[in-house]
């Protein structure tokens, strides 16, 4: 059953107990990269997104504590696309641990701002459907199988015309009974 981690339950995972999993939240998503700890842990080039919801600075590129939030009222579609980027990668190197609540008086004075409404707080998230996203991101494309599928029955064609060749044409025998 996926955990919902209100915004100071995410904060106990900023990566300043070692003992502790590393989470980021992405559009609500938390997603667990303890396994990249030498990015998001302390002392790391992003701390700033550890235990946060991190959708608007991953948007605007910025390493920016400040940007840590869901806000994207703002962001243009090229922002909106970059956010789209990371969120596929995350999907493909990270497991997903649960999803982000809601803020509230004690969130904010922990730094995370409220997201007016109609965006993605306001969207249930659906865990389904990322592993469906996360699925359909398999190296084997529909693509990649059909050229496998035509060079196997290209090859396998030669090979057949080869047989032919070689059957069909035995030298004649060389001389007849008597
Ligand atoms: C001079 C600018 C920057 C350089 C040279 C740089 C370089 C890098 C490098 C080398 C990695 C490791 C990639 C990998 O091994 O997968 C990385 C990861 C990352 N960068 Fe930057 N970066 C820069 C700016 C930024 C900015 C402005 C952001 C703001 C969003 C950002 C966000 C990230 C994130 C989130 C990761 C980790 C991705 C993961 O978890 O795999 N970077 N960066």
């Amino acid at each position: 059953m996926a955990r919902t981690f209100t915004p100071e339950e995410l904060l106990a995972y900023d990566g300043s107990d070692s003992s502790k999993p590393v989470y980021i939240a992405v559009k609500g998503v938390v997603y667990d990269v303890s396994a990249s700890r030498e990015f998001y842990g302390k002392g790391g080039p992003y701390e700033a997104f550890a235990g946060r919801e991190c959708s608007r600075a991953l948007a605007i590129m910025k390493v920016d504590a400040a940007e840590c939030n869901g806000n994207l009222a703002d962001c243009t579609e090229k922002q909106l696309k970059t956010l789209e980027d990371w969120i596929a990668k995350f999907n493909t190197k990270y497991t997903v641990v649960g999803k982000a609540g809601e803020g509230g008086p004690a969130a904010e004075a922990a730094g995370a701002k409220p997201a007016p409404s109609g965006r993605w707080q306001d969207e249930k998230v659906d865990l389904d459907e990322i592993r469906k996203a996360m699925l359909r991101q398999s190296p084997f494309t529909p693509e990649l199988l059909a050229t496998l599928i035509i060079v196997g029955l290209l090859t396998a064609l030669a090979g057949y015309i080869l047989y032919i060749d070689m059957t069909g044409q035995q030298p004649l025998e060389p001389h007849t009974e008597l």
